[in-house]
């Protein structure tokens, strides 16, 4: 069987002991604390944790958009400088420029420098994620007249039609309709299959989650720490029916009881706060 936590698989991103604090009027808040996770080549992590609690602060680390105030994030050994073609991030919230029609957003980072893809290809490419996505028929539309799930297809076409090699997805479905949730999930899966990517996925759906991931990071409630880190049983391809087999029930059950008990944590941290 196919799986992506091969263990010799070599090590692309390292946290190590990342400490992140953001400035307040009531002095620092710290919001990641001592998070240590590597992610080798070709595995799929999904965090999760309550809200507010530092993921996305986490993602933006490995994006290039914030620096840890202490610790370090590794790529490929060297410490993250700043965003780069090598990983398409796609935002929590739509991440279109709305200056540019659907087909300009999709080739938007096509034509960027540092861009491997050759121009005869821009074409087809863009073409093909916008059947993909279901957007072929809005090919001149601005985003302002697209629908919210139809803006954030098209954020999602527009990270996959550069190829990169890491995908960075913040709550990429959560916008979404139950079927075209799940038709994305799907679709994401294929796009593994054929481009092999290492993935890191921030989500609240547990579900989401196990039929997605090689590995699942539970974070605590701010300031975000690692809780636990559950290996998937499930290897790649992966199909539907994997949701009827008794261990996803399991994990569906386990995963939903610590994030519960982190929400719980929040919200006694809340009481103390207004004391
Ligand atoms: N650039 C920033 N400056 C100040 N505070 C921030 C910044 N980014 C995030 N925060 C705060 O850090 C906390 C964690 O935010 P975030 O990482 O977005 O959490 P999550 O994605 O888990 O909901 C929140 O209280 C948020 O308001
Ligand atoms: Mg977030």
């Amino acid at each position: 069987m196919n799986t992506a936590t091969s263990t010799d698989a070599p090590v692309r991103v390292s946290f190590r002991d990342v400490m992140v604090e953001f400035p307040t009027a009531q002095g620092p808040m710290r919001v990641l604390d001592g998070v240590s996770l590597d992610i080798r080549q070709g595995e799929f992590v999904s965090v999760i944790g309550p809200s507010g609690c530092g993921k996305t602060t986490l993602m933006n680390i490995l994006g290039g958009f914030v620096q840890p105030t202490a610790g370090q994030v590794l790529l490929d050994g060297r410490p993250v400088q700043g965003p780069g073609p090598d990983r398409g991030v796609i935002f929590q919230e739509y991440g279109v420029f709305p200056w540019l029609t659907v087909r300009q957003n999709i080739a938007f980072g096509l034509n960027l420098a540092g861009n491997k893809v050759p121009k005869s290809e821009h074409k087809g490419i863009v073409e093909r994620y916008m059947g993909l996505m279901g957007l072929s028929d809005f090919a001149g539309h601005f985003p302002k007249h697209l629908s919210g799930g139809m803006r954030q297809r098209l954020a999602i076409a527009r990270a996959y039609a550069v190829r990169p090699q890491f995908l960075l997805m913040d709550e990429p479905f959560g916008a979404l309709d139950a079927q075209t949730r799940s038709a994305m999930q799907d679709l994401l899966l294929q796009v593994l299959q054929t481009e092999g990517k290492t993935v890191m996925l921030i989500t609240h759906s547990v579900d989401e989650a196990i039929y997605l991931s090689s590995r699942i990071v539970v974070v605590t409630a701010r300031p975000a720490r690692i809780r636990t880190v559950i290996d998937v049983p499930f290897g790649y391809p992966r199909a539907e029916n994997v949701h009827e087999d008794p261990r996803f029930a399991a994990l569906r059950a386990q995963i939903r009881e610590l994030v519960m008990q982190e929400y719980a944590a929040q919200a006694r941290q809340a009481v103390r706060l207004s004391d």
